[in-house]
């Protein structure tokens, strides 16, 4: 799996990126073949991922909803938003995966689709316009289709 050349400390964050592009995070497997690799204690790893908020230390979920937080969206309502989809998912305490996996649920800054405020991407798929409501619908939607 991680193939780059390691020529010391500097190669860290390279190929942190590169386990997160096989996987989708950076796994506890990776962490420590990096360690060994780099030959630097694993905790140094840790540190270096919980710096960057780029890297991912759990799977993505099935679905992917990201939820815009740029100024457009949030004037119009996206932490009502937000509110609405995380009790829906009834995720708390700064989890952004349901523990059934199904849902990843991230902010994101602005998609560029501000005429269309407040602004939610489930899976690839663009809804804007949202209300608390019709946030709440789309993630039950998407969460029955799962159980056809
Ligand atoms: S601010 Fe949300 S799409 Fe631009």
């Amino acid at each position: 799996m991680l193939q780059a050349p390691v020529t010391g400390k500097g190669d860290l964050i390279p190929l942190l990126q590169k386990a997160q592009e096989a996987e989708g995070y950076v796994s506890e497997e990776a962490i420590y073949a990096i360690a060994e690799k780099l030959r630097i204690p694993a905790s140094e790893v840790f540190g270096v991922l919980s710096f960057y908020a780029q890297f991912r230390l759990r799977p993505m979920g099935k679905h992917n909803v990201k939820i815009c937080r740029g100024t457009a969206c949030h004037v119009r309502g996206s932490p009502l938003i937000v509110t609405a989809v995380e009790s829906e998912l009834q995720l708390g305490g700064g989890e952004d995966t349901t523990p059934d996996g199904l849902f990843t649920v991230e902010k994101i800054a602005c998609f560029g689709a501000c005429s269309l405020a407040p602004v939610m991407v489930v899976d690839g798929r663009t809804y804007g316009n949202l209300s608390p409501d019709k946030a709440r619908r789309l993630i039950r939607k998407t969460a029955e289709e799962e159980h056809v």
